[in-house]
């Protein structure tokens, strides 16, 4: 083995310099400038061995990693290729929707094909690992990074994860790119959403919760996990060996690599953990994490903490042997360069293929939440009008990327004219910062919005309001916004809002005033033409929510999965609450829209609901099955969803769980009879004793169009 033969060979100074992660430009000048000037100096990094470094982050283009990897090997004594990563969050070139849009279309086949593409740009432009998918569990809408996740449900979510997994990885071969599951653990249940938080939270709520879907990562067989900036259970992730070494390695049987987030290490001694660097670096190699992203803690340390015995030798070659093998497996050894190609990177990134992926991804991602019967907007229509601050810019295609370019995004208009021509017109509006209270453009879109026969408002957020460090404490469109729409409303009651967003926004206002809306997230590269696709029918909105839309920012964290309390409010719906229940005097607890909820141009009816025992023994199979009518008039998809609720355990269980969902096409007219295997594996769960178990008892079978169906049967485990 060729890993083996490498590490035999290595000094503890390469060794230890192999577990350090630092950027590209570092070896960009082929004079060493950067590493003189650059971050290597900032982290006093030893020179003699900055050409040892294991593996390096961020890259631009194919041509700066053949330049990075010329110069790296020509300099470097022991000369093995360090690998490239990065950021490949929703595409690398091509941008498909955020991440919360592709789980809306709860489409496992299609966020494998996504995570495919965006592997095969990548690949071409010299990247071998994703740092992605994110899979953390969220629950708070403030959070800027929800737009990286797939919502608030642990199976859903792990779905997602085990089918980009396989997307980017395929079979390892060319065009693969290995991923890097993040961030472990929890990092989605940051307090008050504001990022990079403290999380708090029981060993039930963690392991019922968040971490299903990093174990699905690791059982589809991701090659990387990235630990998180937060603290579980008062210990930073970095050097929190109960949940890497305990958890992961031991438990999950996960023998991939371990990286830090960005210089997370070093952050231990912020979070008051660690009095010292050198501190830092003995957490986390007691944690078994393996590479230390951009700080020099490793660097500066190990060696010394094995010179004391702290640390041993075969720790670190355990490691490193980790990094290696990924490195033959990505076969630099035969060829550093492994996948990247300028032209063919020119010739496919951005291509017709891959458009085509990201339109189709767009559109099913999107959510009709309101219709009151406007749209589908008829494409012999004489005038439309697009108006709002969305409607004709290329940064609805979301943030979040390395790659992607504003240019190449198709607009709202331009998707618009590409299928009603100059027959569309265009306003902005209003500008899109949440601040801006400048009414001067109003006038102007109101009588554009008078003269046409139909408004395609585009309304919401700029994609830089939600991803990393972007979190808000106000997730309401702005006032200048619904100003716009007000006056529009009052000269054209025909507007539809299009909705651009990177998270749940609180726009229970705008569901009273507007007549429809079409939430298309930040939908990519595509997206103007896929919102242009569902405004005049060419496609029909299939998507629902996989994040809880709150009526008001005040009832967050507001999930649909939630324990069962003892004195539950009963009604819903009911603004009539009784007093001593656990409800609020202004509000319902009901959201606006629940998880699962998305509408459709055609109408769906579900009959005929059976299970087929009443009672389980352990290793049976229980089939659940309901039939479902397309009675409307259109061809469309449906997402049939099935929940299970455990009535009574040895601890407390969630109202509802989903725990299956099929998504299906049917013809105007057309019935299909939808099935649901129900195991014995899918009622466990963490029971008193933190045991992983199927306690016998009732259980309560739900299937419905979204989480608020009732449930229609039951069965008896023994
Ligand atoms: C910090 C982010 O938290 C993480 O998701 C990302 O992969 C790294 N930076 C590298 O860019």
């Amino acid at each position: 083995m060729k890993a083996q033969q490498i590490l035999s060979k290595m000094t503890l100074d390469e060794k230890i310099y192999h577990l350090v992660q630092m950027t590209t430009m570092t070896y960009l000048k082929a004079d060493g400038t950067d590493i003189v000037t650059g971050p290597s100096s900032t982290m006093q990094l030893d020179k003699e061995y900055i050409y040892d470094v294991g593996t390096l982050l961020n890259l631009v283009g194919a041509q700066t990693m053949i330049d990075a990897q010329t110069n790296f090997l020509n300099h470097s004594k022991r000369k093995i290729p360090p690998i490239f990563m990065q950021d490949v969050i929703h595409g690398h070139r091509t941008l498909y929707p955020i991440n919360l849009g592709v789980a809306a279309s709860f489409d496992r086949q299609l966020a494998h094909d996504v995570a495919k593409m965006a592997a095969k740009e990548a690949s071409l432009d010299g990247v071998s690992v994703a740092f992605a998918p994110m899979v953390d569990l969220v629950r708070d809408p403030r959070w800027g990074r929800v737009m990286e996740s797939s919502g608030e449900d642990p199976y859903l979510n792990s779905e997602m994860a085990a089918a980009t997994v396989k997307g980017f990885q395929g079979d390892m071969g060319k065009y693969n790119v290995a991923a890097c599951v993040k961030h472990f653990a929890a990092y989605g249940g940051a307090e008050a959403g504001r990022d990079y938080n403290t999380v708090d939270m029981s060993e039930r709520t963690l392991r019922e919760y968040y971490l299903p879907s990093y174990k699905a990562a690791v059982d589809a067989g991701v090659k990387m996990l990235m630990t998180a900036f937060n603290i579980v259970d008062g210990v930073p992730c970095s050097g929190n060996k109960w949940l890497v070494n305990d958890v992961l390695r031991g438990e999950w049987g996960f023998d991939g690599v371990v990286i830090s987030d960005y210089s997370a290490f070093e952050e231990m001694r912020n979070h008051g953990y660690c009095a010292d660097r050198k501190e830092c670096a003995y957490r986390a190699m007691e944690a078994s994490a393996d590479i230390e992203m951009m700080s020099p803690c490793y660097a500066h340390h190990l060696k010394e903490l094995v010179e004391e015995g702290k640390i041993t030798v075969e720790q670190i070659d355990k490691a490193v042997l980790r990094v290696l093998k990924l490195k033959e497996e990505l076969g630099v050894f035969d060829n550093p360069y492994r996948s990247v190609d300028v032209e063919e990177a020119k010739r496919v990134q951005v291509g017709p293929e891959h458009r085509a992926i990201a339109r189709y991804a767009a559109e099913q991602s999107a959510v009709l939440l309101k219709n009151d019967g406007i749209l589908p907007l008829s494409k012999d229509i004489k005038s439309v009008a697009v108006i709002g601050p969305n409607a004709d810019t290329g940064a609805i295609h979301g943030s979040w990327f390395c790659g992607g370019k504003i240019e190449e995004t198709i607009t709202v208009l331009e998707g618009v004219k590409n299928i009603v021509g100059d027959r569309a017109f265009y306003a902005k509006g209003c500008n899109i910062e949440y601040d801006s209270t400048d009414e001067s453009m109003i006038d102007e879109a109101v009588e554009l919005a008078s003269k046409v026969d139909a408004v395609i408002l585009c309304l919401g957020e700029h994609q830089d309001y939600s991803g990393e460090g972007n979190c808000r404490t106000n997730i309401e469109i702005p006032a200048v916004q619904y100003k716009l729409l007000d006056k529009i409303l009052e000269v054209n009651k025909n507007t539809a809002v299009a909705l651009f967003t990177g998270r749940p926004l609180a726009i229970w206002e705008l569901d009273k005033k507007a007549p429809a809306i079409l939430n298309m997230w930040m939908p990519g590269t595509e997206g103007g033409n896929a919102c242009a696709n569902l405004i005049f029918g060419n496609a029909v909105p299939s998507g629902k929510i996989t994040m809880t839309f709150p009526r008001v920012l005040g009832q967050v964290p507001i999930y649909y999965n939630a324990y069962r309390t003892g004195r539950p409010k009963l009604e819903e719906d009911d603004f009539n609450r009784v007093r001593f229940t656990s409800s609020y005097l202004d509000m319902p607890n009901s959201p606006l829209y629940p998880f699962g909820y998305g509408l459709s141009y055609t109408e769906f009816e579900y009959s005929d609901f059976k299970l087929s025992q009443d009672t389980m023994n352990r290793g049976d199979t229980l089939v659940a099955s309901v039939k479902v009518k397309n009675v409307g008039k259109y061809k469309a998809k449906e997402i049939v969803q099935l929940y299970i609720h455990d009535v009574v355990g040895s601890a407390v269980r969630p109202m509802k769980e989903l725990k299956g969902f099929h998504k299906i096409e049917l013809d105007v007219g057309e019935e299909k009879t939808v099935e649901f295997k129900i195991t014995e594996e899918m009622l466990k769960y963490w029971n008193k004793e933190i045991k992983f178990v199927a306690e016998s008892g009732k259980f309560e079978v739900f299937i419905g169009k979204d989480s608020t169906c009732k449930p229609y049967a039951s069965f008896e485990l023994i």
